[in-house]
């Protein structure tokens, strides 16, 4: 297992930016979400000191679909990000943590009324409307409360970057955006730009999430930016605000080869100021929206081995107190993650296991053969890069209450998220 920074061996024993791991079982519980705060407060400033211009603002929202809750979304605004939000769950809770509305970008393919009504109450800086169906609705509720909305139309670049199927999000025949090949664009931004209590700004674009290719980012870069002067030409319209979405891909395992983040975002925003300048295009603010990368490889995810069982095929089974219940992503994208065990860091790892989890459902699995040293009953059992879309995907299948959530830093820990119990399972049940 790739150790990230923060994480250190002593002893034979894993510690997460100074705090061991077995102690984190002994005052928790397993399973447990553990997250480096530095490792958080890291990323979110390789994003702001690099993707910066003097051309134009740039802005960094944080897309909190990878992991919402009060005290994530809390570093992120001190660390001067804004925010991305696509449900009246994730207006509330930026709101609950202090986030400045002004910085927050409301997303979706289908808003309700009731959401957009929320936001628009609540003061969401501005929202990216994905089709026809939204901005008179929105116009409707601004007339109502007297307000003029920001907004930026989510467009669709047609372009195929080499990811995951289901994680692909500009394809053709995709269901977000409008795609810049047809035609009928053109009478849609005349429309939208004609509401009085609109004020249109620009275009959204994201083309998919877990990204290697960086020509992928800046292609979708040229295609906006030409269409952007397309519009500015045809409809007389000027184009402020480009925000180019998330998508950077991270390390899961030794397969993936994510680029250096720091320079990556120094060429993409040298990329962005050329192609602006060939496109003669006058930006006021160019916006990025990172989810993975900003929190991915702070969290792991923590384990205590129950049984370990052969097959009569051969497959040697580890079976931990958790599984897809509170990280789905193998069962729905075959993901590929790392793991250790926590306690038997400097023994050799000589057997391939199947870590599997405690569902009823032969897919529960988490980590296809990995290599393990001997693994026992009460082994503690570690996965890496769980930080990202596993809580905030996580459910209660099998009743299986969700995981609190811990945050480490310089040698000591905090609740950041309780733990359910078996209570809060009933909460709603009549
Ligand atoms: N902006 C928009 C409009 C998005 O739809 C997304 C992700 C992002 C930003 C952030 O993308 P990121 O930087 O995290 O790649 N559940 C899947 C990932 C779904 C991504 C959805 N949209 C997974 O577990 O891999």
């Amino acid at each position: 297992m790739k150790l990230f920074n923060g994480m250190n061996v002593l002893n034979g024993e894993l510690s997460i930016s100074g705090v061991r791991v077995g102690d984190l079982k002994k005052k928790y519980r397993t399973p447990l979400y553990i997250y480096d705060e530095n490792l958080l407060e890291k990323q979110c400033r390789i994003f702001i000191n690099n993707f910066k211009s003097s051309k134009f603002k740039t802005e960094i929202l944080y897309a909190s679909k990878a992991f919402s809750c009060l005290e994530v979304l809390r570093i992120a605004s001190r660390e001067g990000l804004g925010v991305d939000v696509v449900s009246l769950g994730e207006i509330y809770t930026a709101i609950k943590s202090g986030f400045d509305m002004s910085k927050a970008y409301f997303h979706g393919n289908n808003k309700t009324l009731e959401e957009l009504a929320y936001a628009i109450e609540v003061g969401v800086g501005t929202i990216v409307l994905d089709n026809d169906y939204e901005y008179e609705i929105i116009n409707e509720i601004a007339k109502k409360n007297n307000k003029i909305i920001d907004v930026i139309l989510r467009i669709n670049t047609g372009i195929d970057a080499h990811t995951h199927e289901y994680i692909k999000t500009a394809k053709d025949d995709s269901k977000f955006g409008y795609s810049v090949y047809d035609d009928t664009i053109f009478d849609l931004i005349d429309d939208i730009n004609r509401q009085s209590h609109l004020n249109f700004l620009g275009f959204h674009s994201h083309i998919g999430s877990q990204i290697f290719e960086e020509s992928s980012f800046f292609e979708a870069v040229k295609v906006v930016m030409e269409f952007s002067k397309k519009v500015q030409d045809k409809l007389n319209i000027v184009i402020k605000v480009l925000n180019f979405g998330g998508g950077f891909g991270v390390y899961y395992t030794d397969a993936d080869k994510p680029f250096e983040l720091a320079e990556f975002l120094q060429r993409f925003i040298k990329v962005i100021e050329e192609e602006s300048e060939n496109f003669d295009l006058n930006l006021n603010k160019v916006i990025i929206e990172p989810g993975r990368s900003l929190v991915c490889n702070a969290g792991s995810t923590l384990y205590t081995v129950g049984g370990v069982k052969k097959t009569f095929a051969g497959r040697e089974y580890v079976f931990v107190d958790g599984g897809m219940a509170d990280n789905p992503r193998y069962a729905l994208y075959k993901a590929e993650y790392e793991a250790a065990i926590v306690n038997k860091m400097d023994k050799e790892k000589d057997t391939v296991y199947t870590i599997a989890g405690k569902c009823c459902e032969s897919g529960d699995m988490l980590v296809m053969d990995v290599k393990l040293p001997k693994v026992e009953s009460g082994d503690l059992l570690l996965i890496s890069s769980t930080g990202a879309y596993n809580y905030s995907m996580s459910s209660n299948y099998n009743r299986l209450p969700k995981l609190p959530v811990v945050f480490v830093k310089n040698g000591s820990s905090r609740l950041v998220v309780k733990g359910e119990t078996v209570e809060d399972l009933l909460r709603n049940d009549i």
